[in-house]
């Protein structure tokens, strides 16, 4: 049982529900005479590459269409963070099987993480699949669509040292017209014993900041309110700027300023923050600027400092507290802080998962991310260790971290009762017309009636009543 699939985001419960796919709901408006369709799995750096992919399409001729059955090219952007993220891809290509028996023409493409961990093993084993294309590859799908189109199948799995996109302006695709999300920079180094990512995304590598700066100016120009700046450990952000004779480094705590500097109206939010780069300089930032948000997302992945130790996280549980300690001590007590755990890594003892749920009771996250650990072929932890707990104990200690977890929020959102936030409304409720939505500051989803207001703004709403995953209010002047 797993509450979502992927957990680099800034999402809510609300969103929830979306989250696993996420289909292009507006059609592109173009000339483009050819048909693309392009479905995004796992984190939301995936869904800003597929942003990044219909951009460089789209000087091919190509436009972006929510029905599928008239795309002449499907792409499917997938995850490859636990198993069940690559069997959902699996079942889907099952389905496009008919599909693509009934039209010939049709061209499948498989992008993203699977496609980088298994190459052309997934030719191999999915017969329905014409072309598969790594991350750092993108630039190259003209060439590879061309080929697929004379008949072959094409294969681009190269990772780049350099590659960061960083002149493409992505089209926002499935967007609300108020948030959107900046990939600042790309890959990881980190070396997560549990973890596929720096085999499927490569290096890490940061963005160009003036490019970051530049989007997110263009943004706010077309009425964008808030970016997201993502990366798989942001905090380790770093530019060399080689404008001047002296050498110049732009870190992360810099960006966030600059990036806070484009308008007080443009609200920042950035994920995700790893507890061993997380630096005061950064927290400051946070504080000094009204704009960026005071919420972190911090995964723990375990309270135990034995577990974290055989993850490779290279913090111990006591260094996590410290840094809790310091978010708390210079955001407040109201500043939201998130979590990602995994329960059942190799070797979990009663004694380690009792760790987790004892650090979970100490810091009271706002929410958090779950997971049944799923080793992942070729990682260190499937290399060097056993995956020996048993499906049924890693299945009940997660429901028991979940359980905690539903507390907390339920908790911690009842601290907001009888407070007023400062809302920007992103759009209607799921449930009402008559009811807009949006968030805090501390990421958290609010509801209340729409008076005269609409998407877009901000406006000030009193907390009356919450569940663990929703604040419901109404608009005070
Ligand atoms: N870069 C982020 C995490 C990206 S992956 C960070 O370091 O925090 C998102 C989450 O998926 C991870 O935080 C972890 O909780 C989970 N995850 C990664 N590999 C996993 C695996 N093999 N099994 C179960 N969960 C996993
Ligand atoms: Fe994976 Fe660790 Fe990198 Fe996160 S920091 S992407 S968990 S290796
Ligand atoms: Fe993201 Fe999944 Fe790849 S979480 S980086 S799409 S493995």
């Amino acid at each position: 049982m797993e509450l979502v699939t992927n957990s680099l985001k800034i999402l809510n419960e609300e969103d929830k529900k979306d989250l696993d796919v996420a289909r292009i709901s507006e059609d592109e408006i173009s000339t483009a005479k050819r048909k693309l369709y392009i479905e995004s799995y796992g984190c939301q750096m995936n869904f800003a590459d597929s942003e990044i992919v219909a951009s460089i399409l789209r000087e091919n001729d190509f436009a972006t269409t929510s029905k599928i059955e008239e795309a002449e090219l499907i792409l499917l952007n997938t995850c490859a963070i636990r198993e069940n993220a690559e069997q959902k891809v699996r079942h889907r290509l099952q389905h496009l099987v008919p599909m693509k028996q009934k039209r010939k023409n049709v061209k499948i493409g498989i992008l993203g993480c699977m496609a980088e961990r298994l190459k052309t093993k997934l030719l191999e084993e999915e017969k329905v699949v014409d072309m598969v294309v790594g991350p750092d590859a993108y630039r190259d799908l003209p060439n590879l669509i061309n080929e697929v189109e004379d008949g072959q199948k094409a294969v681009n799995v190269f990772l780049s040292r350099e590659e960061t996109y960083a002149d493409i302006t992505p089209i926002r695709l499935d967007s609300n017209g108020v948030t959107a999300f900046i990939s600042i920079m790309r890959g990881c180094d980190n070396m997560c014993s549990f973890c596929v990512v720096p085999y499927t995304r490569g290096r890490e590598r940061s963005r160009d900041p003036h490019s970051i700066v530049k989007e997110a100016t263009e943004l706010f120009e077309q009425g964008y309110r808030e970016v997201t700046l993502l990366g798989q450990n942001v905090d380790s952000y770093k530019w060399k700027s080689t404008e001047t004779a002296q050498e110049n480094i732009v870190t992360f705590a810099n960006l966030l300023e600059m990036v806070a500097l484009v308008n007080p109206d443009l609200r920042v939010r950035f994920s995700t923050s790893h507890p061993k780069d997380i630096t005061d300089e950064v927290l400051y930032t946070i504080k000094k600027y009204d704009n960026i948000c005071k919420y972190i997302h911090l995964p723990a992945q375990s309270g135990s400092s034995r577990i974290l130790e055989l993850m490779n996280r290279t913090y111990d549980r006591e260094w996590y507290i410290g840094k809790i300690d310091r978010i708390r001590e210079i955001l407040g007590e109201e500043c939201g802080i998130s979590q990602d755990m995994i329960a059942g890594f190799c070797t979990e003892t009663e004694e380690d998962h009792q760790d987790t749920l004892s650090l979970m009771d100490y810091v009271k996250y706002d929410y958090g991310y779950m997971f049944a650990y799923s080793e992942r072929p070729n990682t260190p932890a499937a290399k060097k260790l056993q995956d020996d707990v048993p499906n049924e104990i890693k299945n009940r200690r997660l429901a028991e971290i979940i359980a905690k977890q539903r507390e907390h929020s339920l908790e911690r959102n009842q601290m907001s009762i009888g407070k007023v936030y400062k809302v920007l409304i992103e759009g209607f409720s799921k449930r009402s017309n008559e009811h807009l939505s949006g968030r805090n500051d501390q990421n958290k989803m609010i509801i209340f009636p729409k008076g005269n207001h609409q998407k877009g703004e901000y406006v000030n709403v009193m907390i009356t009543e919450c569940s663990s995953a929703t604040l419901i209010g109404h608009i005070v002047e």
